[in-house]
C-alpha cells in the first residue's frame, strides 16, 4: 500500500514538473538560443519541484552547485515529505528545441532515497533492449556484432531485420561500420540519446530494437530509469576523458571501470516521466491556444507496473 502511495505521489510530482518545463522551453522553439530554452526548462522545474509535497535531492542535474546556479547536483527541493532522489534532464535536445526539430523533451525520474545512481556529468557507454528477451541476452563487452546476433537469435529473426539505434557522432563510426557490415539497419540521430534508449521499449511502435554508443551519464540514468519500468535491459560504463573526470567520478564513488547493470543504475522502483517539446515519434510536441499550452506526456511507474499517457491543458 505504501508502496503504491509513494509511486502515485511521485507520479503526480514528476508530471508537473516535466510539463510545466516543457511548456516554458516551448516558447523558444526554433529561436537558435539552446540556452535560454534550457534556462526557462530548469526555471519552470525547479518552480514546480520546490513546491511538490516531498523532500528531494538532486542526484543527476544540471551540474555542479558552482557551475549551475539551480537544478546542482545535491540542491534539495520540496515542501517536506518522503525522502527522494531526483534526476532531471530539464530539456533533452536543447539544440533541437533551438531547431524546433523533433524529439526534444522535457525528463524527470524520481525514486525513494538510494533508487538512483549519483552519475557525474561525462560520457557513458550504453547498451540497452527492451523487454520480452531472456535475462542477460545483451553484453557491453561483447562486440556490436555479437550483441546483435543473440537479439536477433531470441528474436527469432535474421540480423539483417534488427534495427539499431546511435547517436550521430564521429566516435561511433567504427561501430556503425560494424553494424552495417553486419547487414544492420541503422538509426542515426543528431541528438537525444533518452529517446533513443526510450525507442527500443517500444519496438513495434518506434522500429528500433537496440541502442549502441555513448552519449550524456545523466542521460544514460534517466534512460535507465525507462529501461527499468519497461522490463528491458541495459548496461553501461563511465567514459572519463581526462583526469580531472576520473578523479570526480571517484569522489561520487564511482568506479569508472566497472560495468554498469541496471541495478547498479536504477537499484529499486522508480517513476519516469517525459513530455514533449517538440514533435517526434514519442510525443507530440507543446500545442499553444485556447488561452493555454496542450501537453503531452508520459508517466511510467514501476511501483505499481502502471503507464499513462497524459494530455494536460495548462492556462498560460
Ligand atoms: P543536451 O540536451 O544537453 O544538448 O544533450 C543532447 C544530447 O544529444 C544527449 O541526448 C546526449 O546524451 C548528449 O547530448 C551527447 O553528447 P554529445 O553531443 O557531446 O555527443
Amino acid at each position: 500500500m505504501i508502496k503504491l502511495q509513494t509511486g502515485l505521489l511521485l507520479s503526480q510530482i514528476a508530471q508537473h514538473a516535466t510539463e510545466a518545463a516543457a511548456v516554458a522551453s516551448a516558447r523558444w522553439r526554433g529561436l537558435g538560443k539552446k540556452n535560454d530554452a534550457d534556462q526557462a526548462a530548469v526555471d519552470a522545474m525547479r518552480k514546480a519541484f520546490a513546491e511538490a509535497p516531498f523532500s528531494g535531492k538532486v542526484v543527476i542535474g544540471e551540474g555542479e552547485i558552482d557551475e549551475a546556479p539551480m537544478l546542482y547536483i545535491g540542491e534539495e527541493l520540496g515542501a517536506g515529505g518522503v525522502k527522494v532522489d531526483i534526476a532531471v534532464d530539464p530539456l533533452e535536445g536543447t539544440k533541437l528545441c533551438a531547431n524546433d526539430a523533433p524529439n526534444a523533451m522535457t525528463v524527470v525520474a524520481l525514486a525513494p532515497q538510494g533508487g538512483l545512481l549519483h552519475a557525474p556529468d561525462m560520457y557513458m557507454d550504453k547498451i540497452a533492449i527492451g523487454p520480452g528477451y531472456p535475462p542477460g541476452l545483451i553484453d557491453l563487452d561483447l562486440s556490436p556484432t555479437e550483441n546483435v546476433a543473440r537479439l536477433a537469435q531470441a528474436k527469432g529473426v535474421p540480423v539483417s531485420d534488427i534495427r539499431a539505434c546511435l547517436l550521430d557522432r564521429d566516435r561511433h563510426a567504427a561501430i556503425i561500420e560494424e553494424l552495417r557490415r553486419a547487414g544492420v539497419g541503422i538509426r542515426l540521430i543528431p541528438d537525444g540519446d533518452v529517446a533513443g534508449v526510450f525507442w527500443t521499449t517500444e519496438t513495434a511502435r518506434s522500429g528500433v530494437d537496440i541502442y549502441f554508443g555513448s552519449g550524456g551519464a545523466p542521460e544514460g540514468v534517466l534512460a535507465a530509469a525507462a529501461i527499468r519500468c519497461a522490463g528491458g535491459q541495459m548496461q553501461a560504463r563511465l567514459l572519463p576523458e581526462n583526469e580531472q573526470e576520473t578523479e570526480r567520478a571517484r569522489k561520487m564513488g564511482r568506479d569508472v571501470s566497472a560495468k554498469l547493470t541496471l541495478d547498479d543504475l536504477v537499484p529499486g522502483a522508480v517513476v519516469f516521466a517525459a513530455s514533449g517539446v517538440t514533435d517526434g515519434s514519442m510525443f507530440e510536441g507543446v500545442r499553444f491556444g485556447d488561452g493555454g499550452a496542450h501537453v503531452d506526456t508520459l508517466i511510467w511507474d514501476s511501483f505499481s507496473g502502471r503507464k499513462s499517457r497524459v494530455r494536460s491543458f495548462w492556462p498560460v
